[in-house]
């Protein structure tokens, strides 16, 4: 059993204290009507249809649980911005602001097929105390939600109330969950054999893109375009500020929080030797003029469609002759593994035409103290020291997109169109590596694109952003000016 937490007397808020009857009596009375008018159907409403048509294909005669999750503390009673577990989003069509923590997508068997259910906490309405009490869910502390027949409307899924949600998982019947998002769900169902099935099945699912997943993915790609064009417009007062790779770190959230839902995921602002520092998100370091800074970062739409995209500019406009000839070498590695995308081709193919570029580069400059050939065996691998990671991933809602999925549908498995995927090869010469001469110590790059697989090969979603150096400069110098 629980214990209830007590709160010392003098650290209540108003709202802590229960209201007397007729403070309680007048905050009921008085208020107009306040329907939302002209709700329509949301954007992924009509695609979910289809998507709930094949978990329940997969699934017939079982019940399937998706829970949203619940909201995350970040210190005592504030949490973190609420974002829905992505399955639940994908199937339910649920997206941006409109979502609400605790939500769950039950989707009831009928004979052959299933009965979408979501659970969720409506609009705390001026009959009830939630309204001006709860801070967590009250309209007069987070702001209006949806009543239940406006989220209908709005997903054209059958709406309830949570506290209805006990009642029908206690009524007996074979149920799937997808555990580890919502812990009073995964209490009240005993575990199925298939939950761990039903986890990788909504990974592998997603794994093809529809066409509004594609041009979703095409806008969050155009919107990091115009952030990372708010970077380059930042670097002169990153250069005057003290920690400036903050400074290009708030350019791009601005853009992120002004088009979109938010980042897709934690932006990487790397000033000088910090690029070698594959997930370097403390960005609390300077932005020096002759320098190069990584950039690696995404705008999430509201439908949670992330791009996932990383530019290296040189601070002062121009690349030097050395950080020019190592980002050609990333760059005509990049292009290897763009000419490798195409349906039918192995996931590792793009991944070993960057590796093969790459170690060629490397075996030239003469730091490689074997052949080529013979470090990309895989048991050898000496360029790894400098190249650190795989060229690409899956991508979507999650940036590591399709994570669950089983490897031969994955890293095992063949490209097909509708994949989405990002090719982003490196290079990081650490700042300490004696292998190197003087002036490549300390430099890291990486370039990074987002690809959708087609008929005949692929296209870039990202294109907008010049990757050559010489169309970087121009760029640049073209906002800068
Ligand atoms: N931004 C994380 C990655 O590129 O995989
Ligand atoms: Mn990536
Ligand atoms: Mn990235």
């Amino acid at each position: 059993m629980s214990e209830k937490k007590t709160v010392p007397a003098k650290y209540k808020r108003l709202h802590d204290v229960a209201p007397s009857p007729a403070y309680a009596a007048f905050m009921k009375s008085g208020w107009a009507a306040s329907p939302l008018h002209g709700i329509t159907a949301g954007p992924a409403t009509p695609w979910c249809v289809a998507r709930r048509d094949v978990l329940s294909e997969a699934f017939t005669g079982v019940r399937v649980v998706l829970p949203a999750g619940n909201f995350k503390t970040r210190s005592n009673d504030d949490d973190y911005r609420f974002r829905p577990h992505t399955a639940f989003a994908y199937y339910t069509g649920v997206q941006g602001v409109e979502a609400t923590a605790d939500a769950v997508l039950v989707m009831e068997p009928t004979g052959a097929g299933h009965r979408p259910i979501l659970f969720m906490n409506p609009r705390s309405s001026r009959d009830t105390d939630a309204f001006y009490r709860d801070a967590r869910y009250g309209e007069l502390w987070v702001g209006r939600r949806f009543t239940l027949d406006e989220a209908q409307a709005r997903y054209e899924i059958e709406t309830r109330k949570m506290d209805e949600l006990e009642k029908i998982l206690g009524e007996k019947k074979e149920t799937v969950v997808l555990r580890g998002e919502d812990a009073v769900v995964d209490d009240q169902v005993v575990a199925h054999k298939r939950d761990e099935e039903l986890m990788i099945f909504v990974s592998e699912h997603r794994m093809i893109k529809d066409a509004y997943e594609i041009s979703e993915m095409e806008l969050a790609c155009e919107s990091t375009a115009r952030g990372f064009a708010d970077v380059v417009r930042a670097l002169p007062a990153a250069v005057a500020t003290p920690r400036g790779e903050r400074v290009v770190e708030a350019a791009f959230f601005g853009r992120a929080r002004i088009e979109g839902n938010d980042l897709g995921y934690g932006t990487i602002s790397a000033a000088g030797a910090h690029a070698c520092v594959l997930h370097w998100t403390r960005n609390d370091g300077e932005v020096r003029p002759g320098e190069l800074i990584l950039v690696d970062a995404g705008v999430e739409r509201e439908s949670y469609f992330t791009a996932d995209v990383t530019r290296t500019l040189p601070i002062s406009g121009k690349f030097t002759p050395a950080q020019r000839s190592l980002y050609m070498l990333v760059y005509e590695a990049q292009n290897a593994g763009i000419a490798a995308l195409k349906p039918g081709a192995d996931w590792g193919d793009f991944h070993r035409a960057c590796q093969k570029v790459l170690a060629e580069g490397l075996a030239d400059m003469g730091v490689l103290t074997v052949s080529a050939e013979e470090s990309l065996r895989p048991e050898i691998g000496l360029h790894r020291r400098w190249t650190l990671h795989s060229a690409g991933h899956m991508l979507g809602m999650d940036v590591h997109d399709c994570g669950q999925a089983r490897k031969d549908h994955y890293i095992e498995g063949k490209l097909a169109v509708g994949h989405v995927l990002t090719v982003e090869p490196g290079l990081y010469i650490q700042p300490d590596d004696e292998l190197f001469a003087p002036e490549f110590r300390g430099i890291g790059i990486r370039i990074e694109d987002d690809f959708v697989i087609t008929e005949d090969g692929c296209r870039n979603l990202s294109g907008s952003l010049p990757r050559h150096p010489d169309d970087i400069e121009a760029w640049m110098a073209s906002i800068l000016r």
